[in-house]
């Protein structure tokens, strides 16, 4: 049995704090304290916190980041696009672990995987600058071949599986033909020696099915998390993702 590790993302602990303050990043009564939450979810047991810094800066901004790379005791791990702006954030603030993701500035949340095949000779300039910084380097796509071979051969240290089509089609009980494709990419990274992640739409129902996937290390999770929190509190809506994550067979 293996430990699967929570990576908890707190972008929604920002974006109810923009809701009211976006206007007012000054105010000392701007709430709820996106530090305090990242705490209590360690404290809870979260093996890392994942906060997505957005080009249009709708939930977290620079200043979130730099105060989680100060305050954060396990590891950060920064989610971003390749855009040079953000990557010079980055490589100020040098986060843990940086999570490449495509991202359009229309979308609500991230649609997609990066298309890795279509985009590496972009990719690996970036990859090798923030690797070259001490950061460790992880790909967000899609669970198909191409894309975990197209990882693979960039030199990244880890990928992390889109499992947003897994959770839709867990709603609408169709859920084989993405489990399966899960399953073979999970297969395909390990045999590269890519660390496997897993995020994007997990919740407290469709995680049973997380489980059927092998070999992998860390899930990524936060809409979830942050929703349950608002009825029984950050630091239990963690535990009861932890408990269900338990017995992982790997
Ligand atoms: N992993 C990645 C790469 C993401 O872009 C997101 C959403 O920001 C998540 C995980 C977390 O997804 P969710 O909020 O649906 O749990």
């Amino acid at each position: 049995m293996s430990e699967l590790r929570l990576g908890v993302n707190i972008d929604h602990v920002a974006t109810l704090r923009q809701a009211r303050y976006a206007t007012m990043p000054e105010s000392k009564n701007a709430e709820p304290e996106v530090i305090a939450a990242a705490a209590i979810c360690e404290r809870a047991g979260a093996k890392g916190i994942v906060a997505h810094l957005r080009s249009d800066r709708r939930h977290m901004q620079d200043r979130d980041i730099e105060r989680l790379r100060q305050n954060v005791m396990t590891k950060l791990n920064l989610e971003m696009g390749n855009t040079p702006e953000i990557v010079d954030v980055a490589l100020r603030i040098v986060p843990d672990e940086v999570c490449l993701v495509p991202e359009k500035r229309e979308e609500i949340t991230t649609e997609g995987g990066l298309d890795v095949v279509a985009l590496r000779a972009e990719l690996e300039p970036t990859i090798k600058r923030l690797q070259t910084a001490g950061i460790r380097v992880s790909l967000f796509v899609d669970p198909t071949l191409e894309q975990i071979d197209a990882a693979g051969e960039l030199g990244v240290e880890m990928v992390e599986l889109h499992t947003g089509k897994l959770a839709n089609a867990f709603a609408e009980k169709i859920e084989q033909q993405e489990l399966q494709n899960l399953q073979a990419a999970a297969q395909c990274a390990s045999e590269l020696k890519l660390q496997v992640n897993a995020g994007h739409g997990i919740n407290y129902e469709n995680i049973s099915l997380i489980h059927k996937i092998p070999h992998l290390t860390e899930l990524n999770i936060g809409h979830s998390i942050v929703s349950r929190a608002m009825f029984v509190g950050i630091e239990d809506a963690v535990r009861e993702m932890l408990l269900a994550m338990e017995n992982y067979r790997g």
